[in-house]
């Protein structure tokens, strides 16, 4: 009885963070308009760097530097000045989980 109960709260717990990780995902590709002028979602670029297929945590870290000023491209600058870190974690889970162009 207990481990019945006991797996269906961890079966639960699975769905639910499945659906946030989704979310979070739908959202990030709401946000990527404000990218995709420039960074291609299929990772081609001329001088753009590619930004799919990076670990999410990389991507943030990224992200984090240009919004202190620590990497100085102006107009990345002010894009990452422009979002918080709920809509850094949704942009780096959909960049994230798009295919690295080979
Ligand atoms: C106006 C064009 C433009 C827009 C819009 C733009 N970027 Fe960029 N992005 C660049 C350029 C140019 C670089 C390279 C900057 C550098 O070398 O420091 C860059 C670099 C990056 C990098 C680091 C890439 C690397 O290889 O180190 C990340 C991550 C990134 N952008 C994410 C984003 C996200 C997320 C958005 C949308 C919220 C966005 N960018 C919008 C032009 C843009």
């Amino acid at each position: 009885m207990n481990s019945i109960l006991s797996g269906a709260i961890a079966g639960l717990a699975m769905m639910l963070s499945g659906a946030e990780a989704d979310e979070l995902k739908d959202y990030g590709e709401y946000l990527s308009g404000e990218c995709t002028s420039c960074h291609k979602l299929d990772g081609s670029g001329d001088g753009i760097p590619s930004i799919v297929g990076w670990e999410p945590d990389l991507f943030i870290v990224t992200m984090k530097l240009f919004k202190s000023g620590e990497r100085e491209n102006p107009a990345m600058v002010s894009v990452a000045r422009s979002l918080d870190d709920e809509q850094l974690k949704a942009l780096a889970h959909f960049f994230g989980s798009l295919p690295e162009k080979d």
